[in-house]
C-alpha cells in the first residue's frame, strides 16, 4: 500500500517525477563507505557501522511508503567474517541484535516483513534467536519485505543450490542432464523473489563484491559517490528515478535500433 503522505517533502519532489508503471520490483544495495564515512571525522569505524544502521531503517521506511514490495541490503558478507578483526566481526553482530531489538515496532508500524538470506546458521545462536524473532514477529506484515543478507556470498549461495539441487536430483532418481535454470532459480536462497530491477552501490567503487551473483543478470546497476551513512530515502528514490531512464533490453534489440536487414547478398562488408 502506499503511504506517499508520509514522504518527506523533497522525497514527494521526487517521486512526483516518477512513472508509477515502470517502479522497480526489487532493488538490492551495496551498502558501503561506512569505515570511510568515520574516517573522515577522524572517528572509529564502528561509528560509521552504527551510523549506517540508522541508513537501514530510514530507507526501508522509504521503499515502504513507496510500495517497493523487495528490498535487499548487504550487511555482512562471508568474507567480511573471515577477513575482518575479530573485535569489528563482534561489534557488527551487536550492532544487528540491537538493531533488531530497537526498530521491531517500527518495522511494524511500517508493515515491512523481515527475512534473511545467507548462510545465517555459522552466525553467533544469541544473533540467530534475534533474528529469529524479528523474522516471526514480522511474517504477516504485507508490507516491503526487507532481506538482509548476512554471512552472504554469491559463490557459496550457488554452491550451496548446487549441493541441495544434486540431492534432489539423487532422490528423485533424475538426470543431471534435465537441469534447468529455473531448478538452479529453486534451489537459491532467493527462491521465493524476483530477482533485482536495480543494484545500488554507494560509495564509488564498481564492483559487485560477491553479491547476488546469479541474480543480477539483467539488473541495472547505480553507482553513487555518496557513502552509505550519508544515503537516505531520497536518493532511493533518485537512483529509482535513473533506472527510470535506462532501457532494458535483455539481451534483446533497442526500439530505436533502425531496420534489420534480412536478406545477407544486400549487406555490404566495407573489407571485401
Ligand atoms: C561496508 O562498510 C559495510 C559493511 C561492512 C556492512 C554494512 C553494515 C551496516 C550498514 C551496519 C549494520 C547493518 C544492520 C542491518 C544493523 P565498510 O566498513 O566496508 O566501509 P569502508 O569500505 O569505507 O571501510
Amino acid at each position: 500500500m502506499l503511504r506517499i503522505d508520509e514522504l518527506t517533502t523533497e522525497e514527494c519532489a521526487v517521486y512526483a517525477t516518477l512513472k508509477p508503471e515502470c517502479m522497480p520490483q526489487h532493488v538490492a544495495i551495496i551498502m558501503d563507505g561506512n569505515g570511510r564515512w568515520a574516517g573522515h571525522r577522524s572517528l572509529k569505524r564502528f561509528l560509521g557501522h552504527q551510523q549506517g544502521a540508522n541508513s537501514v531503517q530510514l530507507v526501508t521506511e522509504t521503499a515502504s511508503r513507496i510500495g517497493l514490495p523487495w528490498l535487499t541490503l548487504y550487511a555482512f558478507s562471508l568474507e567480511n567474517n573471515l577477513k575482518r578483526p575479530r573485535a569489528e566481526v563482534n561489534f557488527l553482530m551487536r550492532l544487528l541484535k540491537t538493531y533488531l531489538e530497537s526498530n521491531l515496532q517500527r518495522m511494524m508500524d511500517n508493515n515491512v516483513r523481515m527475512k534473511y538470506i545467507g548462510r545465517t546458521h555459522e552466525l553467533p545462536a544469541e544473533v540467530q534467536e534475534k533474528m529469529r524473532w524479528a523474522e516471526e514477529s514480522t511474517a504477516k506484515n504485507t508490507g516491503t519485505t526487507l532481506t538482509l543478507a548476512l554471512n552472504y556470498s554469491g559463490r557459496s549461495e550457488i554452491a550451496d543450490a548446487f549441493r541441495s539441487l544434486a540431492a534432489e536430483l539423487k532422490h528423485k532418481r533424475q538426470s543431471v542432464e534435465q537441469v534447468t535454470e529455473e531448478d538452479i532459480h529453486r534451489h537459491l536462497y532467493t527462491a521465493h523473489m524476483p530477482d533485482p530491477d536495480l543494484l545500488i552501490r554507494t560509495s564509488g567503487e564498481m564492483r559487485l563484491s560477491n553479491y547476488l551473483l546469479w541474480q543480477v543478470a539483467y539488473t541495472e546497476i547505480f553507482v553513487t559517490e555518496r557513502l552509505w551513512p550519508d544515503f537516505r530515502g531520497i536518493h532511493l528514490l533518485e537512483a529509482i528515478a535513473d533506472f527510470q531512464r535506462r532501457e532494458r533490453r535483455y539481451g534483446g534489440l533497442s526500439e530505436v535500433c533502425g531496420e534489420v536487414e534480412e536478406n545477407p547478398k544486400r549487406i555490404k562488408i566495407a573489407a571485401s
